[in-house]
């Protein structure tokens, strides 16, 4: 374990714990992932970055923009709407009432573009509260792509048709760089950022998978960013959601472990590794069940259980939910799974976690427990 634990009790979510605590609020784990060369972000990102400014050398990375941003640049300076759910303290992490830990790497388009950058990839750490299942974690890992064209690139073309055949020319090339000759599919989509937007989606084991969302970028931005009379167009991915997909890497906690068993298994600039798992741990699962408050959310339940848990716990899942008659309350039944990757959890061990989580539950989310 070379990574040191953190606590961000302050943020109430995690504490800590055998695995390596993600970075909240600052880079703790050194080198961060994607800028470690050998590590599967790591890798994925080099991979992109190669096969994007071998098209596009004007092209320019940015790998260590500080993930906390101010609230006007992770929604105002994008165009998100000022009741947008994104902007609910339930779904973003804020560190004070102007601040935040951005919850995408589009907070950044701005910055950069009134920076006079015209053409960027940013990759980095992002935000969110959500459910806990194995392919979600408060942190997870973007790359923004933003590029702004003239007319010496669109000639005679419609400048928003011109961006949006350059857009989707370029990620549908990305896409096949990355997944082979994959059948893929455009979606129209909705971002405040971008008009028209969409999300590309590849067919991957029979199912249509989501890599990606862009669009043309909205110009109040790219007017705002000191490129009047220019059109843009942008991008952004998630590197875990292609990791987990293109490695076979089956939890996204994963990601955080320094366990030699996981790391030893990815090269630096091989896209071909298929992780093999080493044993996996049986899982131990226990119910909960409580009538809610009126400011119940499942995400704040599943900060409850984080908090306590740490990555110990691989998924909370509401199994039965009940109105009563006569009362009109509502009461829930939820099955945590509690599994480690490197080690098997004594019953003892589960039962003090379970017993700390029930009373946490009931302290901090005020809800009556059956
Ligand atoms: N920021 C968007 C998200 O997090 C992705 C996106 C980036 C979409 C840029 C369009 C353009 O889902």
């Amino acid at each position: 374990r070379a990574t040191p634990q953190r606590s961000i009790s302050a943020l109430g979510v995690l504490r800590d714990q055998e695995w390596p605590v993600p970075p909240f609020g600052t880079h703790a784990s050194s080198p961060p992932l994607a800028r470690r060369p050998s590590h599967p972000l790591g890798i994925i990102k080099t991979s992109i970055y190669e096969y994007l400014q071998k098209a596009d050398p004007a092209l320019k990375t940015f790998d260590d923009l500080y993930p906390v941003v101010t609230v006007k640049a992770n929604f105002d300076d994008v165009l998100v709407p000022a009741d947008h759910v994104s902007r609910n303290p339930n779904d973003t992490y804020y560190v004070s009432d102007a601040t935040v830990l951005r919850c995408h790497t589009s907070a950044h388009q701005l910055e950069l573009l009134k920076r006079g950058e015209p053409a960027f990839l940013i990759t980095g750490d992002v935000y969110r509260r959500d459910s806990i299942d194995s392919t979600h974690y408060p942190v997870f890992h973007q790359m923004e792509g933003l590029r702004v064209l003239g007319p010496e690139d669109w000639g005679s073309m419609e400048p928003t048709q011109y961006a949006e055949t350059q857009l989707k020319q370029t990620l549908e090339g990305l896409a096949q760089h990355l997944f082979g000759s994959v059948e893929m599919r455009w979606v129209d989509a909705y971002f405040p950022f971008t008009e028209p937007s969409f999300e590309l989606e590849i067919l991957f084991k029979g199912e249509w998978l989501e890599v990606l969302g862009c669009g043309v970028t909205q110009q109040s931005i790219v007017d705002d960013g000191g490129f009047a009379g220019r059109k843009a167009w942008a991008f952004g991915l998630g590197l875990e959601r292609l990791a987990m997909v293109l490695f076979d890497i089956p939890d996204i906690r994963l990601f955080w472990t320094e366990d030699s068993r996981f790391l030893s298994q990815f090269k630096a600039g091989s896209m071909k590794t298929k992780f093999k798992p080493y044993s996996k741990y049986p899982p131990c699962f226990k119910d909960v069940a409580f009538w809610l408050s009126d400011s119940f959310t499942e995400n704040n339940l599943c900060e409850v259980v984080r908090a306590v848990a740490g990555d110990l716990v691989e998924e909370v899942k509401l199994i039965d939910s009940f109105t009563h008659p006569k009362t009109g309350k509502t009461s829930h039944c939820y099955r945590i799974a509690y599994r480690s990757m490197q080690r098997s959890l004594t019953d003892e061990e589960i039962n003090e976690l379970q017993w700390t989580v029930r009373r946490d539950i009931e302290n901090q989310l005020k809800v009556e427990l059956r």
